[in-house]
């Protein structure tokens, strides 16, 4: 099953197949009564639900895996910029998306990659951070990557980026020498304290920063 799995992956239209079976994943979600797992097409939802209510046509995602999430919001957004740092993930995806100017997709880390992308911004953009990948290759590396990106997201010149975050459940949020702090309870408080003018919260295993609005 396991090296099925492997040959699969290989095909160059592996990713869309996982993208054909967004509907069906996420009927079967509904049918369990809503197991743990967040199914894509509510990721997807989630996104599109941001951008509109901040009118935002940015979207910049860190872990471009198979694309599925660009091909899926492509259409809503003027502008896509997705960072792999995976190689042979990132040429794959640079040919999928090739003929469309408005997608590029950025090879290398995303604690590196995000601060440089923020200095090109001109406007608000809505940010998708995956949670779960400092353990991505087993090698438990970047500890302080999503911290990197959300500082730098959330001092950034620009004010009004909105940031939601894949996998929640998978946090492992480190900042600085600090011991080893995890999981969202922890998230919430750094931010309180570094960025007071966001609110955090979590739905259907997404961390979801937004501005909190003034009172
Ligand atoms: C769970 S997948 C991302 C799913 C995708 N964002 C979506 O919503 O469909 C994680 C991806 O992050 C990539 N990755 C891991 N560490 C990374 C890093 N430091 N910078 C950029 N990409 C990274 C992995 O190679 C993998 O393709």
């Amino acid at each position: 099953m396991k090296s099925f799995r492997k040959l699969l992956r290989r095909l160059p239209f592996y990713g869309a197949i996982k993208s054909a079976s967004h509907y069906p994943d996420y009927w079967y979600w509904k049918l369990r009564i809503r197991p743990g797992r967040t199914p894509h097409l509510l990721k997807q939802r989630a996104l599109r639900e941001y951008a509109e209510k901040y009118g935002l046509r940015t979207l910049i995602e860190t872990g471009t895996y198979y694309g599925e999430m660009v091909a899926a919001l492509k259409i809503y957004f003027d502008r896509i910029f997705s960072v792999e740092s995976e190689h042979e993930l990132a040429v794959r995806a640079s040919l999928k998306f090739a003929r469309e100017p408005k997608i590029r997709i950025l090879e290398g880390e995303s604690q590196q990659v995000v601060p440089e992308l923020l200095k090109s911004l001109a406007e608000p953009a809505l940010f998708w951070l995956d949670a779960g990948y400092y353990t991505w290759d087993g090698l438990h590396r970047n500890k302080q990557r999503l911290s990197l990106e959300l500082n730098a997201i959330l001092g950034d010149k620009i004010k009004g980026h909105i940031v939601l975050i894949d996998d929640a459940s998978t946090l492992k949020f480190r900042s600085g020498d600090q011991p080893e702090p995890a999981g969202v309870a922890e998230l919430q408080a750094r931010l309180a304290a570094r960025f007071p003018g966001h609110k955090v919260e979590v739905k259907h295993d997404i961390v979801r920063i937004t501005p909190r609005p003034a009172s």
